[in-house]
C-alpha cells in the first residue's frame, strides 16, 4: 500500500483496503487528536488554500497539523491573496509547492484539485472541489460509522438525504460505501437526485440501491441517516433553489419509531434540515462526527507525507 507522496483527490482512487488503512491510522492517532502535541510533523509545513468558505474542514486540518507539531500557511479567503489580482490557480500551486510539503485545497471549480495535483510535486489533498468530491469528509464519515454503528459498514442501510445533485460529500461517500457493499437509499426531490453517472456506477457494481423523494418511508429501515444541506450557492438560478429549499426537516417526532441504534449524521453546516431539538436525541452523532475530522486528517497527512505512525 503506497501512500507516501500520493494525492488525495477522489474516493474513487482508493481501494477498500487503503481506506481501512487510513481509518486504522486515525484510530491510533485519536487520543492525540483530543489532547497534546506530538513531533510527527516537526519541520514540515502544510499549506491550506481555501477559495471557498469553510469552518470544520479548514480548522480541523489546521488542528491536525498543530497536534502533529507541524506548521500551517495559507489563506481562508481568496480575496486576501493574489487571486484577487488575477493570479491563476496553476500559478498559485507552482508557487506554494516550493513553500510547503503538502497542499490542502478547496476550490469552487469541479476538477480543480485534480488539476493542481498534475502540477504540484508535493501531495495535494482535495478539501472539496465544487460539486465534485470531498474525500477527507468521506473518510471521517466512514470512521464515524465504524465507531458509532453496531454493525460492519457493509451491513448498514445508509439513507442519504437532501441535495444529492450538488452535494460533493454524498458523491464521495456513495463511491466509498459501494466498496463495502452497504445498502444505499437516496432521498431527494426530483431536481436534486443523484447524478446518473454515479447511479450507473453503483448499479454496475451491483449495489442495492433505492431512490425516493419520501423521507418518512425510509426512516424505520435505516441504520444511518445522513442528512445534507441544500447547496444554495451551486444553483445557477435562485428561483430553482427556492423551489426545493426546506424540502426536508428532521424533527424529534420524525425519529419516533426508528431503530434504537440508528445514527443521524450530517457533514455540517446545517441550515434547517435538522431541528436543533434533535441535538439532544440519543441518535444524533453529527458533532461527534465533526470531531473525528481531526484524527482522520492527521492520518491522511502522516500517510501522504510518509510519516510512520
Ligand atoms: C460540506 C462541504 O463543504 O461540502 N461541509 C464540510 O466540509 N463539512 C458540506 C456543505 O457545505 O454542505
Amino acid at each position: 500500500m503506497i501512500f507516501d507522496r500520493r494525492h488525495i483527490i477522489s474516493t474513487r482512487d482508493f481501494s477498500r483496503e487503503e481506506i481501512d488503512h487510513v481509518l486504522d491510522v486515525a484510530a491510533k492517532l485519536e487520543p492525540l487528536a483530543r489532547k497534546g502535541r506530538s513531533g510527527l510533523l516537526k519541520d514540515l509545513i502544510v499549506a491550506t488554500l481555501f477559495y471557498e468558505p469553510s469552518t470544520r474542514t479548514r480548522l480541523s486540518f489546521e488542528a491536525a497539523v498543530k497536534r502533529l507539531g507541524g506548521t500551517t500557511i495559507g489563506f481562508d479567503t481568496a480575496t486576501a491573496s493574489s487571486v484577487a489580482k488575477g493570479e491563476s490557480l496553476a500559478d498559485t500551486v507552482r508557487i506554494i509547492e516550493s513553500y510547503a510539503d503538502a497542499i490542502v485545497l478547496r476550490h469552487p471549480r469541479e476538477g480543480a484539485a485534480r488539476m493542481a495535483s498534475e502540477i504540484a510535486r508535493v501531495p495535494v489533498v482535495n478539501a472539496g472541489d465544487g460539486a465534485g468530491h470531498h474525500p477527507t469528509q468521506t473518510l471521517l464519515d466512514l470512521y464515524t460509522m465504524r465507531k458509532e454503528c453496531h454493525k460492519p459498514i457493509g451491513d448498514l442501510n445508509v439513507a442519504i438525504v437532501g441535495d444529492l445533485r450538488y452535494g460533493r460529500t454524498v458523491h464521495s461517500l456513495s463511491y466509498a460505501l459501494s466498496l463495502y457493499g452497504a445498502r444505499l437509499t437516496f432521498v431527494a426531490p426530483e431536481p436534486l437526485k443523484m447524478p446518473p453517472s454515479i447511479i450507473n456506477y453503483l448499479r454496475r457494481r451491483g449495489i442495492q440501491l433505492t431512490e425516493t423523494p419520501d423521507l418518512g418511508r425510509v426512516l424505520e429501515d435505516a441504520d444511518v441517516l445522513y442528512m445534507t444541506r441544500i447547496q444554495k450557492e451551486r444553483f445557477p438560478d435562485p428561483a430553482e433553489y427556492l423551489k426545493v429549499a426546506g424540502s426536508y426537516r428532521l424533527t424529534p417526532e420524525a425519529l419516533q419509531g426508528v431503530r434504537d441504534d440508528l445514527i443521524v449524521m450530517h457533514p455540517l453546516p446545517r441550515v434547517d434540515e435538522i431541528d436543533p431539538a434533535v441535538d439532544a436525541s440519543p441518535h444524533a452523532r453529527y458533532f461527534q462526527q465533526s470531531f473525528y475530522g481531526v484524527p482522520v486528517r492527521m492520518a491522511v497527512l502522516c500517510l501522504v507525507l510518509g510519516i510512520k505512525v
